[in-house]
């Protein structure tokens, strides 16, 4: 099938596009459309032309697997050239979302027409770039730099009436847009010759460029260390200091240099991940997932309520259930308590608020799940209580109804015993704060059926998140690699390091918190809970906690907080009792750069990255990236821990780990065979084949 068709529609040339599943401006593509362009200018049984697209995309861009690769001609700036040339008037007709290169396509054009339900964007900032295809320059020259600015700066995608208000779009049809946007082309091609965006120059006022300078320098103080946000600004200054030619050869040269670079590479990376991760290995797209319209939450915790709130946010109603009614109205007054915020902020109107909240029933008693074709327990993390809980849902739950558990260690199998449906068990593991944190694990255990995975995974698509299914162990993926992160820090401490000197690395690695730091928001007494259960020790840890420095909420942990101090303060207590324990341990301290800190942080959790692989408790590497982007504040330009180690070469990570190994006696630090192997063949966890997980 050709990528793009021609058809006559009167006297206006119709060029669609179709290229599934989203019309991504592949070499075809652009081939196809400068062809259809050019043929149509030259037809003289052709007065204007229409650009529309086939399927629920217009278009979603370019195509980023292109990136990277030599350029094949024609390079989308010369065919947008072509069409903004055109002697006869186009008009782009947008059917669904019109993104990147997509929106660029239309802003060449002379005129655009939308349906109601498109969204127009410029998503690059996202991926590390700017646009490079006119964006910068067409999109201020059309509603003013002051607006198209935030626009690209937060690549966040506009409704049609917000376009049409901008004046982005020419008119909403809330017919059949190609006819609209046909008859719009007719009577532009009745009118002489066609407008050209690149010669607007009515929107370029001193008032839009005052406004455009006020906000580029707020986001210079908020995104400065952001090489892309940097350019995009330098690439929009350009519509009021330079032609357009020489705007658009300055908006190509830096979107060239943005591709190139590592941190676009990363993110590009992660697009591409988090789609993978959606296709679960070994479940057909078959199967059906089991309809869900009503769920129940057991636990109106942090947690629980946070849940709760995802149902609601997604239009799904849900009962929150606890065992006394004091419970219930401490988690309902949570729950309202974070929704009137949003309202104070201006991010959620009252009416929407009072929506949610009707959403969201309390009820006392496991009896209230009776009708619920989801249970997600949220209770407390001990396994006597998840067990005593599932095995009187067995005997409340509809038949077919999926009873899931949000533990965060435990094991699912065990839980799913307890019932005498254990294909129906599974667990979903949420991050907290649950209503913001993206992360779903879905964990798979044996025996789960198949169409209760898929439904997990498309409810927590449903939900907002980022579902990855991740096989049954203690931890699953993220908290077990996290928990070799804390032991770590703790080994590094008593090698030498100071706790400022830890979360200082950690911070200018690109994490927004320190391990220790975070331990003391945390409250370091959930760590000294699971170590006592588990008989481990940890001896500046739980030197600590029986000192009562419990971390923030005690007003001391790793650091001290005095009144009103907004981040924690270096305690010579701590650093005395920290150099106390290297002493006992006969440890000769000295200093660690942040490098040194940073691979002796990270390199242990990418060895237990590589364990996770061959145990198949993940089915590809870029799951447990995904996992560590959206659930731990991964910085997301780094691409997550195993895509990083690749960066750095698997045989420099073995080589450290080795080093590491020998100096504390660790054994688990050794590397594991699969890292070996792949360092010996001089590989990289991306040269992985998806497995089963
Ligand atoms: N290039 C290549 N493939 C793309 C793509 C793109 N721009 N956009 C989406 N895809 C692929 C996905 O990888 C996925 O492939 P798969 O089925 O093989 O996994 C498939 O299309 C469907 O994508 P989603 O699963 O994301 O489908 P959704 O319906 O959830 O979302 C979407 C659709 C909103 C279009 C979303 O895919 C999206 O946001 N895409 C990226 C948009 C973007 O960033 N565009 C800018 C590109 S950069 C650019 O244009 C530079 C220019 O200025 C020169």
């Amino acid at each position: 099938m050709e990528l793009v068709q021609l058809a006559l529609r009167g006297r206006v040339a119709v060029a669609t596009i179709a290229n599934p599943p989203v019309n991504a401006l592949s070499a075809g593509v652009r081939a196809g459309l400068a062809e259809a362009v050019a043929k149509a200018g030259s037809d003289p049984a052709v007065d204007a032309i229409v650009i529309a697209a086939a399927g629920k995309a217009f278009i979603a861009g370019a195509d980023i697997s292109e990136f990277g690769k030599p350029p094949a001609a024609p390079i989308l700036p010369d065919v947008l050239e072509a069409i903004e040339t055109s002697a006869k008037p186009v008009v782009a007709a947008i059917q669904g979302v019109a993104l990147g290169g997509g929106l660029e396509v239309a802003l060449a054009c002379h005129a655009r027409v939308a349906s109601p339900a498109a969204r127009l964007g410029l998503p690059e900032i996202k991926l590390g770039i700017i646009p490079g295809a006119g964006g910068t320059q067409r999109l201020p020259r059309l509603i003013g730099a002051a607006k198209a600015f935030p626009m690209m700066l937060s690549g966040e995608p506009v409704s049609a009436d917000k376009a049409a208000e901008y004046g982005l779009v020419d008119m909403v049809a809330l017919g059949d847009v190609v006819e609209a946007a046909a008859a719009l082309a007719l009577d532009l091609a009745s009118k002489g010759a066609p407008p050209r965006t690149a010669d607007r120059m009515e929107a370029l006022t001193p008032a839009d460029r005052e406004a455009f300078e006020a906000l580029a320098a707020d986001a210079t103080k908020k995104s400065g260390d952001m090489p892309n946000a940097m350019a995009l600004i330098e690439a929009v200054r350009g519509v009021f200091t330079l032609p357009f030619a020489e705007g658009m050869a300055a908006e190509r040269a830096l979107f060239r240099t943005l591709v190139a670079d590592e941190r676009s590479k990363a993110l590009r990376y992660a697009f591409f991940a988090e789609r993978e991760a959606a296709k679960v290995p070994g479940i057909e797209a078959s199967v059906k997932p089991r309809p869900i319209a009503k769920a129940a939450v057991i636990g109106a915790g942090t947690m629980g309520g946070g849940i709760a709130m995802c149902f609601a946010n997604a239009g799904i109603p849900v009962t929150l259930i606890e065992t006394e009614q004091g419970q219930i109205d401490n988690g309902m007054n949570r729950v309202a308590a974070i929704y009137e915020m949003s309202v104070t902020r201006g991010s959620l109107t009252a009416e929407k608020r009072d929506e949610r909240m009707a959403l969201i029933t309390g009820a006392v008693g496991l009896a209230a799940a009776h009708d619920a074709d989801i249970v997600i327990e949220a209770a407390f993390e001990e396994m006597g209580v998840k067990k005593q809980i599932f095995g009187a849902l067995d005997g409340i739950a509809k038949p077919g109804a999926i009873l899931a558990s949000n533990t965060s260690y435990l094991d699912i199998p065990t839980i799913a015993a307890a019932t005498k449906r254990p294909q129906d068990v599974i667990g979903m593991h949420f991050f907290s704060p649950a209503n913001v944190m993206k992360l779903l694990e879905v964990v798979r255990p044996a025996g789960v059926a198949d169409d209760v995975v898929a439904t997990a995974v498309a409810l927590g698509r449903t939900l907002g998140k980022v579902p990855v299914v991740v096989g049954n162990c203690f931890g699953f993926v993220g908290n077990r690699m996290l928990a070799q992160r804390t032991r770590a820090a703790e080994r590094l401490l008593i090698a030498g390091a100071l706790p400022h000197e830890v979360d200082a690395a950690v911070t200018a690695f690109g994490f927004k918190m320190g391990p220790f730091a975070m331990s003391d928001l945390a409250g370091n007494d959930i760590g000294w809970r699971t170590r006592k259960s588990l008989g481990k020790k940890a001896a500046v840890a739980d030197a600590l906690c029986e000192a009562g420095r419990f971390g923030q909420k005690t007003g001391k942990g790793y650091y001290l907080y005095p009144a009103g101090a907004r981040a924690g303060q270096r305690d010579p207590e701590v650093e005395a009792l920290i150099a106390r324990v290297s002493a006992e341990r006969g440890v000769t301290r000295r200093s660690f750069t942040a490098d040194e800190i940073v691979a002796r942080l990270m390199d242990p959790m990418v060895n237990e990255g590589a364990r996770i692989l061959e145990e198949g408790i993940a089915a590809r590497p870029g799951d447990i990236d995904i996992i560590w982007l959206n659930g731990y504040n991964w910085p997301a330009w780094r691409g997550g821990p195993m895509h990083w180690a690749d960066t750095v070469g698997l045989d420099v990570i073995v080589k450290r780990l080795e080093a590491q190994a020998a100096e504390s006696g660790d054994a688990t630090l050794e590397p594991s065979p699969l890292l070996r192997r792949l360092a010996t063949e001089g590989k990289g966890f991306s040269e992985l084949k998806a497995q089963a997980a």
